[in-house]
Formats: C-alpha cells, sequence, structure tokens
C-alpha cells in the first residue's frame, strides 16, 4: 500500500479469509461489492497479493468485472510463484467441483519476491517443492541436478538458490503454458504426477485429508502420483530404473512422501480418474517421463496399469 501510495496510486485494501475455503461464487460477488463501492473502472488494476486462492480468485474477479479488467499477481507462497500466478488460469471452486468455474486472463504482470517466502509455513513450502521436482522431470535435466545439489540450502530457503529456482520454474511454465495457452496440448504435460495425484487427494478429502494414518495436502498427493506414473513408465520400459530412483531421493530429501502406510481403495481411485474426463475406452491419458527432463503424452494406459502402479506405492 506504501509502495502504491508513493508513486501517487490510489488503492484500497480488501482483506478475504484464508484458505480454499474462500475461492468461491459467493466470495468473488462480495469482491465485486467492494470493487464497485471503490469506484474501479475499466482502467483500473487489481493486485492479488497472496498465495493460489488470492491469485485465482482475484484474477477471475479482474477476468469478469466490467468483461475485465488488468490485474497483476504478485504471489507469496512458493506454490503460488513457480505455478498458480503463470499461465492465466483463473477461477474459483463450485460445491462439487474444484476450479470448476473460471476463464483465462493473463496478469499483466507477475511479481514473485522469494523474501516472502520466509514466513511460509513448512508444509506449504514442501507442497511448492512437489511442483518443482515435477518441472524439472518434465523438462528439465539441469533444474533437476541443481535441486540435488542445493537440497541444503533450498530446505533453509536461501534466498539466492530460491531466486535461481523460482526463475528457471516460471521459465519452464511459461514456455510451455506460451506455446499452448488454451491447453489443447503441450500443456497437458504439466500434468504429470496430477492424473494418479488428484485421485489420491481426493481420496483422502473423502476420509479427513488422511489415507491411512498420512496426511494428504496436495504436494505430498502429487508426490506420491509422480511415483506412481513413474512406475507405470519403468513397467513399459519408457524409463529406466535409475532416473526413478533419484526422483524418489530428491522427494524424500524434500520431505516429500513416496509411499503409502495402507493400502488405498483402487476401484475408488480409478473411478475417480476415469470421471476427470481423460479416459477414452477405458485407456487412460497419461504423462509420462522417459527419464529426467522429458516426457511422453499417452492415451493407452490401462486400467490394470494403474493399479498396478498404485499398489506399488504400499510396497
Ligand atoms: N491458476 C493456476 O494455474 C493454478 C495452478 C496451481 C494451483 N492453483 C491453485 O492454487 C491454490 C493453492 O495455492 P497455495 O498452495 O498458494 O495455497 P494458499 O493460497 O491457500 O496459501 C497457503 C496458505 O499460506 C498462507 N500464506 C500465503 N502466503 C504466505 C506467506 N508468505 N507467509 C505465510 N503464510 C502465507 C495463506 O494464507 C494460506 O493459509 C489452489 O486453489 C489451486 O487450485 C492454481
Ligand atoms: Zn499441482
Amino acid at each position: 500500500m506504501a509502495s502504491l501510495r508513493a508513486v501517487n496510486l490510489q488503492a484500497e485494501a480488501v482483506v478475504v479469509p484464508a484458505g480454499e475455503a474462500a475461492k468461491t461464487l459467493a466470495q468473488a460477488g462480495e469482491l465485486y461489492d467492494r470493487l464497485l463501492g471503490a469506484r474501479l473502472d475499466r482502467g483500473s488494476v487489481v493486485v492479488a497479493l497472496g498465495g493460489g486462492v488470492v491469485t485465482d480468485l482475484a484474477g477471475f474477479v479482474a477476468a469478469t468485472y466490467m468483461r475485465g479488467i488488468a490485474w497483476i499477481a504478485v504471489s507469496t507462497t512458493l506454490l503460488g510463484q513457480v505455478d498458480a500466478s503463470v499461465g492465466g488460469k483463473t477461477g474459483v471452486d463450485h460445491p462439487r467441483c474444484k476450479n470448476l468455474i473460471g476463464a483465462f486472463h493473463q496478469p499483466a504482470a507477475v511479481l514473485a519476491d522469494v523474501s516472502t517466502l520466509a514466513t511460509l509455513p513448512e508444509e506449504e513450502f514442501r507442497t511448492g517443492l512437489a511442483e518443482v521436482v515435477k518441472h524439472a522431470v518434465i523438462r528439465d535435466a539441469d533444474l533437476f541436478s541443481l535441486l540435488e545439489a542445493q537440497v541444503d540450502r533450498l530446505l533453509a530457503r536461501d534466498p539466492q538458490v530460491l531466486e535461481d529456482v523460482v526463475a528457471r520454474n516460471v521459465e519452464i511454465k511459461a514456455d510451455i503454458v506460451m506455446a499452448d495457452p488454451q491447453e489443447s496440448g503441450l500443456r497437458r504435460i504439466l500434468n504429470y504426477g496430477h492424473t494418479v495425484g488428484h485421485a489420491l487427494e481426493s481420496v483422502a478429502m473423502a476420509s479427513a485429508g488422511k489415507l491411512g494414518g498420512q496426511a494428504v495436502t496436495h504436494g505430498r498427493a502429487v508426490a506420491l502420483g509422480m511415483m506412481a506414473e513413474a512406475h507405470i513408465a519403468l513397467k513399459r520400459g519408457l524409463m529406466h530404473r535409475g532416473p526413478l530412483e533419484r526422483q524418489k531421493h530428491l522427494l524424500k530429501r524434500f520431505g516429500l512422501p513416496v509411499s503409502l502406510d495402507a493400502a488405498v481403495d483402487l476401484d475408488q481411485c480409478l473411478a475417480i480418474m476415469q470421471h476427470d474426463k481423460k479416459a477414452v475406452a477405458g485407456r487412460l491419458r497419461f504423462v509420462l517421463p522417459e527419464g529426467i527432463g522429458a516426457v511422453r503424452d499417452l492415451d493407452d494406459v490401462t486400467a490394470d496399469e494403474v493399479c498396478r502402479a498404485i499398489r506399488s506405492l504400499t510396497a
């Protein structure tokens, strides 16, 4: 607020409650009231200051208020900086479906100040690291090696390493999104780890966020999802054991889970994946790694392969 005032920009702050529960049409409705109350017009700008929830919500309000006004994402979580603030997907949740209501609306600018990450709770920081590992596996072997070399400094949130890692991740995501802004092809590779991951997350959600005794956050589910999906690639001969072990070791060092201590309901997982619209004639669509730094988008994965992969998590 002070820096906006310092350059003679009039600004008004609107605060929303923390957490996913704020990503609703009702909350967006309240924000429209506030924007109108503050007399924002088509020349005004929304500045979204916060994590992915705030940038998704504020970006969506900016996309729809007066048919779209400009917005700037100022991301304060690791997941927000490396993922949610880049790519122009904005939106809110429907009571029955996450991110159902939304719009593609690119921010005019994205600001990521890694010093904000100093106060981020450990679990939230880990969630961001899962997406960082994902970006490295799908696209950038050098980033993967850098992560392996800098685990300790990263976990200590050394600003220099963080700046380097965040910048490389933004480049990777921006590069993919620019090649495929509306998700008709290449952008799908960002789903690595997320097909099984979302299923595990949904199953956990139905039992107080836990699988067995383990808490399953988004980042934890994605880590498990990447292990299961790498297992499918291993069994198909797409990926060797070596890179799979490197992925496993790095996730572990980041404090992310690579196995489950209790079996999950496979039928329930499969039903969720098939419902995710990725199934064509009983075969599922998956982004599978061919090693570290490259993936392939396949649409012929069988339910049997998926079950074996999920079972491998408890082996
Ligand atoms: N638009 C996209 O492309 C995209 C991509 C990935 C995820 N998302 C969305 O992002 C959301 C998740 O974002 P998230 O992981 O940033 O969660 P979040 O926005 O809920 O933030 C996590 C928690 O950290 C707090 N927080 C934020 N910054 C902080 C800081 N600097 N210090 C201390 N606490 C801080 C928040 O108040 C919140 O309690 C989901 O709704 C997801 O759907 C969107
Ligand atoms: Zn994710």
